[in-house]
């Protein structure tokens, strides 16, 4: 059996990870995994059953029964055979998204369905713990950042093509609280991992950033086969 290689992205909100995993993965013939879609659908199940927040033990149950599927070159995000890559891409979902990934035992369940992903086949996986605690053995690891403004720029876009009204100044606000939020909780914070690559693409295009990562994976493989530790 070959051997399945993990590239694992991470970085905080707006950095661009999304983008650029989905292409290198089509690129490298990888599955994209997007672990915050896994986050965000847990938050919209937790929501949808009124869950209380504060109720860990329930919302780790949901994490644990949630049968998401990510399809279509990971562009589209199945809960329970129900469609929701559009609901959960609001602010609300965000901010929800956020909330629930603090809690240990969503975590637990969560990395669970991630490793079982990266162990099926080679993946591009991004998040916020992926170099850290989901594959801290992956040989391609990557922080990706970029300055709050053109993180919360980058989000406005995003927003804008769903039709949602924000301005700069309150993504802004909301992308660092929620940086800030995703940083400090206790279990499996953002955070780079020793051995990743740090990427600012505040003023690279997404092909430079796009060529910058595929440098670092030809650098840390050889024909795309791990070399030894
Ligand atoms: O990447 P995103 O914005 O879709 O992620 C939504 C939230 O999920 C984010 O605020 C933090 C959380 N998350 C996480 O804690 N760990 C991951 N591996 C991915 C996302």
């Amino acid at each position: 059996m070959s051997e399945k290689l993990v590239i694992a992205i991470d970085g905080p909100a707006g950095a661009g990870k999304s983008t650029i995993a989905r292409r290198l993965a089509r690129r490298l013939g990888f599955l994209y995994i997007d672990t915050g879609a896994m986050y965000r659908a847990v938050a919209w199940w937790a929501l949808q059953r009124e869950t209380d927040f504060s109720d860990m033990h329930r919302l780790g149950q949901l994490a644990k029964e949630a049968r998401i599927e990510l399809l279509d070159g990971g562009s589209r995000v199945r809960l329970n055979g129900e469609d929701i890559t559009d609901r959960i891409r609001t602010q609300q979902m965000s901010e929800a998204a956020s909330k629930v990934s603090a809690v240990p035992a969503v975590r637990r369940a969560l990395v669970e369905k991630q490793r079982a992903m990266g162990a099926a086949q080679s993946v591009v996986m991004e998040g916020r713990d992926i170099g850290t605690v989901v594959f801290p053995n992956a040989r391609i690891k990557i922080f990706l950042d970029a300055s709050a403004e053109t993180r919360a720029g980058r989000r406005l876009k995003d927003l804008d093509a769903t039709g949602a009204a924000s301005t700069l100044d309150q993504v802004v606000r909301e992308i660092r609280e929620r940086d800030e939020r995703d940083s400090s909780r206790a279990t499996a914070p953002l955070r780079q991992a020793p051995d990743a690559e740090y990427l600012d693409t505040s003023r690279m295009t997404i092909e430079q950033v796009e060529e910058a990562i595929l440098k670092i994976y030809r650098d840390r493989t050889s024909n795309g086969k791990e070399l030894p530790k």
